[in-house]
């Protein structure tokens, strides 16, 4: 199957939210990356269960919730009774993170595990099991706008590598500074959803955008 393309809802224009869900809605993205921060686990603040409620009336695609937030446990009820599909948690956030991924389950919602930058893919080893989604963060989280880390491909190339040697079909999701000038190397590392902010909303014609982004090659993989 063809990767999948969330694009975050970060980088939109808030005083015309309905419309930027609009354009996702009658585009040819997959999922709506929301961004939630605390200004704890991140120095920023952005919205919560209320804001994703709103969004879940007018979006027709699945709401992709990427908590950057300390606690989460704490929260994931109300996030999914606000809408979220998918629910990700940092490993970073989490001090009993298998824990977490199971009350992720109980709720129906799919579990996503994401580390920072300058984490390894190795410390997910024994949570690869329980996850739909490994979220691999290409920036330090916090902020729309920033540089592709390089070093991310070499991640999702080992992370791609242990998936299939252990027959495991978690999607592996990257997240921070993918534009169309770098997603082809990315989805060729082995990525199956392509997060992006600016490089779509603030494109002269972000449909078109998501157009390309779902356009460009890189590996078929099949999911399950
Ligand atoms: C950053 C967020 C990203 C952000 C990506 O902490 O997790 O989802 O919106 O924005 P761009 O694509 O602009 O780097
Ligand atoms: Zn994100």
């Amino acid at each position: 199957m063809k990767h999948l393309v969330a694009p975050s809802l970060l980088a939109a224009d808030f005083t015309r939210l309905a419309e930027e869900v609009t354009m996702v809605n009658e585009s040819q993205a997959d999922w709506l990356h929301l961004d939630v921060m605390d200004g704890h686990f991140v120095p920023n603040i952005t919205f919560g269960p209320m804001v994703i409620e709103a969004v879940r009336q007018l979006s027709t695609k699945p709401l992709d919730v990427h908590l950057m937030i300390r606690q989460p446990e704490r929260y994931i009820e109300q996030f999914r009774n606000a809408g979220a599909d998918v629910i990700t948690v940092h490993y970073e956030a989490c001090t009993h993170l298998h824990r977490v991924v199971q009350q992720i389950k109980e709720t129906g919602a799919i579990p996503g595990v994401s580390i920072n930058p300058h984490n390894s893919v190795s410390l997910l080893e024994d949570i690869l099991e329980e996850v739909g989604l490994i979220l691999l963060m290409s920036v330090n989280p916090g902020f729309g706008g920033q540089k592709f880390i390089y070093n991310t491909l070499l991640k999702i190339q080992r992370l791609r590598e242990r998936l299939t040697i252990r027959n495991l079909n978690a999607r592996i999701e990257v997240d921070g500074g993918i534009g169309l000038h770098n997603a082809e190397k990315v989805l060729q590392a082995g990525a199956d959803v392509l997060v992006a902010g600016s490089a779509i909303f603030k494109s002269e014609n972000p449909t078109d955008t998501i157009r390309r982004f779902k356009e460009i090659g890189g590996e078929m993989r099949k999911f399950v």
